[in-house]
């Protein structure tokens, strides 16, 4: 029986490339995508969805729009690393679909409330829609069987030395999340920069047909980025790896501790502050992801890419 999960995110590549992940693997049912800003304004991430949902033939997967901006905070748009379409590099046809006429956080409350068993919530972008639906639907989020969020890190920071994008785009709505008493699974960059989908793994992609090909032109465009700013010889592929643990529990080593936002600090706004070594004496409230089994998380993801042009 899959498992019934809902992606709630801002495409961008790895955004892109984590609900093709999920489109192409039978562990899991996608029941709709739900999409907030983050790597670009809404406008364009609930476009993005729309056209990847497309392009591989799935418009039967509805797309509802949600937060346009963070709770308390300016909107940021990652432009730097995706682009002005946020989806930088292939040639992806307009989309011909609308997003549903449902605002995000009323289509994930429906959602939760009417599926038959507990939801996997997979938010792969700023926490805006998961905070807002705590508040909303308190009773739609306590039936979610658990939350697998791409987000936060123990130690580096990416968008600042300190916090990780997107929690750092809307710290408030991190805060709302880890202290919501749900089963949340923090994956963070401690363990997406520990897998990188090398230049030479995407460029094979290119020639497995049109879906490895479009992935192939999003990888070149991603990974300037990465080279430019890293060094990497390639790309961390952040919310795929959020839906990978979903599919393959076994992938991800989680370990539970206390996360805290820090949402007072300037110098380290959106910081999730991990008590690893538990000196605080707080319960834990998350499983946090510390390290990751690479090579079979690059080997599921071009396997499931690959699967479309199969
Ligand atoms: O820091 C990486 C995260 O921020 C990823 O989810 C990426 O898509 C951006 O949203
Ligand atoms: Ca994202």
């Amino acid at each position: 029986m899959p498992t019934p999960i809902l992606i709630d995110c801002d495409p961008g590549h790895d955004d892109a490339i984590a609900l093709l992940l999920a489109l192409a693997s039978p562990e899991v049912e996608l029941l709709g995508v739900t999409t907030t800003h983050g790597n670009q304004t809404l406008e364009k991430t609930t476009a993005n969805a729309i056209r990847v949902l497309e392009f591989v033939g799935r418009e039967d997967v509805p797309v509802a729009a949600g937060a346009d901006r963070p709770l308390v905070r300016d909107l940021f748009v990652a432009e730097y690393v995706h682009g002005e379409s946020g989806l930088e590099g292939p040639e992806l046809p307009p989309p011909t679909a609308r997003a549903v006429n449902v605002h995000a956080v009323d289509f994930l409350a429906e959602r939760a409330l009417a599926a038959g068993t507990p939801v996997t919530l997979v938010p792969t972008g700023p926490l805006t829609n998961v905070a807002l639906l705590l508040a909303r639907h308190p009773q739609a989020a306590q039936r979610l069987g658990r939350i697998v969020l791409m987000g936060g890190s123990i130690a580096e920071g990416n968008v600042t030395p300190a916090a990780e994008f997107n929690i750092w785009a809307d710290p408030e709505a991190a805060a709302r999340v880890f202290s919501s008493g749900l089963d949340i699974t923090m994956i963070g960059l401690d363990v997406t920069h520990k897998a990188i989908l090398t230049d030479v793994q995407a460029e094979s992609l290119r020639s497995s047909g049109r879906t490895g090909a479009m992935v192939a032109e999003l990888l070149a465009f991603f990974s300037r980025f990465h080279r430019r700013t890293y060094g990497f010889e390639g790309s961390p592929i952040h919310d795929a790896v959020a839906v990978a643990h979903v599919l393959r529990p076994g992938l991800v080593e989680t370990v539970d501790r206390h996360v805290a936002v820090d949402c007072e600090s300037t110098l380290c706004r959106g910081r999730t502050v991990v008590d690893l070594w538990r000196r605080t004496g707080n319960e834990a409230n998350a499983h946090v992801g510390v390290d990751i089994d690479s090579s079979a998380f690059l080997e599921l993801l071009v396997e499931r890419i690959r699967s479309f042009d199969a």
